[in-house]
């Protein structure tokens, strides 16, 4: 008889476009995963992909799939809009689910999928897993060793610059499939990045009390060679309450040149990185220091090491993320019977923030401003 080795966890990918390639770069440091197959809407899609990445095997349909008894862990790498009913169908059939982050593009139906996996008794997490990163865990730990004292206030970055005026039709994954800019220009940046720091904030803060944001679309006319169905925000601006007290401020955009940088503000100093985008991305304190009667803010850099060395992923591009990190999370919580560190709830609350960054235009209440003044003149030598 086969042996079954109990500490593996089986898993299918759902989508495999541009992303899927990313999470096959990093899935070799997890030896844990074992891939057993592979399914798209698109067959050719899956056909190539696992050709490309000699996988075991490719389902001809969603149903197949689950019918599969030996998935344990289904990947949905769908688009965001296919996130809900992918992962309804699959915590119906009984599978574990890793989805991509959103968890689902409306909060009643997020709480439908969580609320459904707790029912079944089954797990259930949204990307992004960069909580788990060198980075962010080096950021935890100095807050939890009180390096800066009471933290205040955070402001976290995740500007993208003009990326319509890039050349993103340039922009293949390894096995060549095209970043989907129609799709991401219609989903919009904040759904698709708010979240990279929105779940450290969590995690490091806890639960969030309010969220009072402006999110708006200010380049509706993309100029891409597909017409947009929707007018997505390209910028958003959040200020999240946290009923621990801090206040963050969060800027997503694709319109503000690249800044993707966190500065956490203590009583003590600033903690920072540059980028939430880099596993082993450097962690700092800045001090400041009252010098006679002037005081020198941040000018004393020291780094705060990393608790250890982020690995190498092994591919280019505009980040080095290590994308299956979360879903061996997963596994090793199924395994050893424990909670998930990017449980349901959490991966719950994360979204509710995010969407409600997102609709804040619909939804949110601006101040209506009653006063206005008449245009004013350069000076005349400015003219
Ligand atoms: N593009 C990126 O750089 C990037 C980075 C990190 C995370 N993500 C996330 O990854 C997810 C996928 O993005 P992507 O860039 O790979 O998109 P993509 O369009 O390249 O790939 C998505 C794939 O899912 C398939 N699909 C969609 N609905 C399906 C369904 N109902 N059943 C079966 N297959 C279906 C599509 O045919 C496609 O091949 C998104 O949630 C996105 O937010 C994307």
């Amino acid at each position: 008889m086969k042996s079954i080795n109990l500490s593996k966890k089986s898993i299918a990918i759902v989508g495999c476009g541009f992303v899927a390639d990313y999470y096959l770069k990093t899935i070799s440091l997890h030896p844990e995963l074992d891939l057993v197959g592979v399914m798209d809407r698109n067959s050719d899609r899956a056909t190539r992909f696992a050709k490309y990445h000699s996988l075991p095997h490719v389902y001809s349909s969603l149903d197949e799939l689950l019918g599969d008894p030996k998935i344990d862990i289904v990947l949905n790498l769908t688009n965001p809009n296919s996130h809900y009913s992918i992962s309804k169908v699959c915590l119906e059939a009984g599978k574990h689910i890793y989805s991509e982050k959103p968890l689902a593009m409306e909060m009643s139906q997020a709480e439908e999928l969580v609320n459904l996996a707790e029912q079944r008794g089954l797990y259930l997490s949204s990307a992004p897993c960069s909580l788990l990163s060198e980075t962010a865990q080096t950021v935890w730990k100095a807050l939890r060793e009180n390096k800066i004292g009471k933290v205040r206030l955070v402001y976290a970055e995740m500007d993208d610059g003009l990326v319509h005026q890039m050349r993103y039709k340039t922009w293949l994954s390894e096995s060549g499939i095209p970043w989907p800019y129609k799709d991401e220009f219609e989903v919009g940046c904040t759904l698709e990045h708010a979240g990279y720091y929105v779940t450290w904030l969590t995690a490091f803060f806890g639960p969030a009390e309010t969220v009072t944001a402006f999110s708006s679309c200010l380049i509706p006319d993309k100029q891409t060679d597909v017409s947009l169905d929707v007018n997505a925000p390209d910028f958003s601006v959040a200020c999240i309450k946290f009923a621990s007290g801090v206040v963050a401020r969060l800027t997503c955009s694709i319109v503000a040149p690249h800044d993707h940088s966190l500065r956490i503000i203590g009583d003590g100093g600033v903690l920072g990185i540059h980028d939430s985008w880099y596993y082993g991305a450097p962690v700092y304190i800045r001090r400041s220091l009252n010098i006679g009667r002037k005081r020198l803010e941040g000018i004393w850099k020291q780094n705060y090491p990393l608790v250890k060395k982020s690995p190498r992923f092994g591919y280019r591009g505009a980040q080095q993320m290590d994308f299956c990190r979360g879903v061996a999370e997963m596994a090793s919580a199924i395994v050893q019977d424990r909670p998930c560190r990017l449980s349901a709830r959490f991966s719950l609350h994360n979204n509710e923030i995010v969407l409600a960054i997102q609709n804040a235009q619909e939804t949110g209440c601006p101040y209506k401003m009653t006063s206005s003044f008449e245009p004013i003149e350069p000076m005349t030598w400015a003219q």
